[in-house]
């Protein structure tokens, strides 16, 4: 279920049908989509646009961490996308770890949006009792790897571990605190 969540500057909601010409203006865009996938993914009409954002809503409804936000500035203007989803093991397809990406108009890069909303998934994810939380990015994408790092995101170098390609990988795990046993406690 994507649980709305909020920041300074940004709330984090999920998508309704009626976001559809937003969410065609971002994903038909070349900048966009660049390196996501094969970079040739485009959401071309208001109707590929409403199927994507019925499906996000499907996908998600049943987990209570996971989710699809759309990010909007107080005023309501859309910026983009942060999502918490399971990612596909390389070869056997399985989905045992998760991880966080982000999507942005390029009306609105470069304010930190991305990684201030990115900061809300993770504190989320976290309180939500993940362990553990990757990113995989091209490794041509230098903005993506600098959010990753902003959040505070090791660095494990290029990997082949997810979606038979090679990426960046970066985790972020668990704080320490409230975790484990405290001093004096027995085991
Ligand atoms: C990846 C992507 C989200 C990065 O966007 P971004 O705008 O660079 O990242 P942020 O929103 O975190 O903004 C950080 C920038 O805002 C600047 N900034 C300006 N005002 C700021 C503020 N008030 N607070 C924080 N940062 C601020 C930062 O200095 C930084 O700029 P710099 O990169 O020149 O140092 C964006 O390029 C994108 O959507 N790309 C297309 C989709 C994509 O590739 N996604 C990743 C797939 S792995």
């Amino acid at each position: 279920m994507t649980r709305p969540l909020k920041t300074a500057r940004l709330i984090l909601r999920p998508y309704s049908v009626d976001d559809a010409a937003f969410v065609q203006d971002l994903y038909s865009r070349a900048d966009v989509q660049r390196y996501l996938g094969d970079g040739a993914q485009r959401v071309r009409t208001p109707e590929a646009a409403r199927a994507k954002i019925a499906a996000w809503n499907e996908r998600y409804v049943a987990d209570p961490v996971q989710g699809l936000w759309a990010v909007c500035l107080a005023d309501g203007t859309m910026t983009g996308s942060l999502l918490l989803k399971p990612i596909p093991d390389s070869g056997t397809k399985a989905e045992r770890d998760i991880e966080i990406g982000w999507h942005f108009h390029p009306d609105h890069w470069g304010r930190g949006y991305a990684t201030e909303a990115a900061r809300v998934v993770l504190e989320h994810a976290f309180a939500a009792g993940l362990d553990r939380v990757v990113a995989v990015t091209n490794p041509a994408n230098k903005p993506s790897q600098a959010v990753c790092l902003r959040l505070g995101m090791t660095h494990l170098g290029l990997s082949e571990a997810y979606y038979d390609a090679a990426c960046e990988l970066f985790e972020l795990t668990a704080p320490a605190v409230g975790k484990g046993h405290s001093r004096g406690e027995q085991s």
